[in-house]
């Protein structure tokens, strides 16, 4: 079972190829550079991009593995959440392909895969508790089984990497600053009174939702309060990190403890609703055996090691991706649609879906869709 994923719900776009659950080849051309001249994603030329680029690198994927359409058997695409326009070009991309070619064609949701992607490197133990930390998402999930899950809680304002995001252009770092901050913080040392852990507590009981707004404003004040801060941004912004550092500026070595200061409250904060939620699943007699750490802040080293420590702590599997299956990847979208299609198989369908399905944009709650 030969399945094409296409991924193209925001700033990344992305094709791969599996074969019966795993990756032969993947191809992604970031438009980072292109976003990073407007301090965010600009949705129009997002669109733009995933038009101009997707054909391109369909040849070459299919080129370089000497393979024709005609070699396909499925094709999964990202159909939301994500950017309404950049959505349509992969879509459009997909049921055109599906169409020209009579192959089966199956919409996916991102934040599903995202959760998944971890299996095409092992096996995932189930039941799992599942945090997606994207740039656009923060959800805990628990998951019963790669295809049945329950939302336990999700960000009320800024997802985790918008956080960290907007922390960065706050110092005066490019955009998307996740990356950037991450590397600054192992330079550092963590002062864990520095920032609060927001929503941790809430008259009336527990909340397993988050909220970052809080910790971004403490953040700007601290700024504020020590300018030079700003000055040591716009240093590593200019020179890197590297030669930042090792320029000896102390505004950079401050700055570096910021950062660490930082993603030190935001990971703390992400694992104290983890450790909630497992306690209350644990109560009710559905005691996880895994923990999956997915989306693109699951790159962050601090963020990784500490969830090693929480798994170590509950006796949990942890089940984090290798980078480049953490942020935006069309690996992740053919792997769901292969175990999609092989789950309606058992149940006795065969083929894809009809080709009228719609894509739909972040925030929209598509009937019968558990994942917002
Ligand atoms: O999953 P992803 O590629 O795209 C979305 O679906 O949103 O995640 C991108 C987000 C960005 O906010 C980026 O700053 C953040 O992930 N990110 C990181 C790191 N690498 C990427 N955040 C913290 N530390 C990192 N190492
Ligand atoms: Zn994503």
């Amino acid at each position: 079972m030969l399945c094409l994923g296409i991924e193209t719900s925001c700033d990344e776009t992305a094709l791969a190829l599996v074969r019966d659950g795993i990756c032969i080849d993947s191809i992604v051309s970031s438009q980072v550079g292109v976003h990073a001249l407007f301090g965010g994603v600009v949705p129009e030329l997002a669109s733009r991009e995933h038009f101009r680029y997707l054909p391109v690198l369909y040849d070459i994927l299919m080129e370089r593995n000497g393979l024709l359409s005609s070699d396909l058997d499925l094709i999964s695409v990202a159909r939301g959440p994500g950017l309404l326009g950049a959505l349509l070009v992969g879509v459009s991309f997909a049921k055109a392909l599906a169409f020209g070619a009579s192959i089966p064609v199956l919409a996916v949701n991102h934040l599903q895969a995202h959760l998944l992607a971890v299996g095409l490197e092992r096996e995932i133990s189930f039941p799992a508790l599942g945090l997606l930390v994207s740039g656009g998402h923060t959800h805990l999930y628990s998951m019963s089984s790669a295809l049945e899950y329950c939302l336990l809680g999700r960000t009320l304002d800024d997802a985790a990497g918008e956080a960290c995001d907007k922390f960065a252009k706050m110092l005066g770092l490019p955009y998307p600053g996740g990356a950037l901050i991450d590397a600054l913080a192992c330079r550092g040392e963590a002062d864990a009174a520095l920032f609060p852990r927001p929503y941790t507590q809430k008259a009336g009981g527990q909340t397993l939702d988050f909220s970052f707004s809080g910790l971004k404003t403490a953040a700007l004040s601290h700024i504020r309060a020590n300018p030079s801060l700003l000055g040591a941004g716009h240093l590593v912004r200019d020179v890197g990190v590297e030669a930042a550092f090792a320029s000896g500026d102390l505004a950079v070595r401050a700055l570096c403890d910021v950062c660490a200061s930082y993603l030190l409250a935001l990971t703390d904060t992400l694992l104290f609703k983890c450790r909630a939620a497992f306690v209350s699943l644990r109560e009710s007699g559905a005691l996880p055996r895994s923990f999956i750490l997915a989306g693109g802040v699951a790159a962050n080293t601090q963020t990784r090691e500490m969830a090693r420590l929480f798994c170590d702590e509950y006796d949990l599997e942890l089940c984090v991706p290798s980078f480049s299956l953490c942020t935006d990847n069309a690996s992740m979208i053919a792997y769901l649609g292969y175990l999609q299609y092989m789950e309606a198989e058992k149940a006795g369908f065969k083929g894809g879906q009809p080709l009228n399905f719609a894509c739909f944009a972040r925030g929209q709650k598509e009937p019968g869709d558990v994942f917002l």
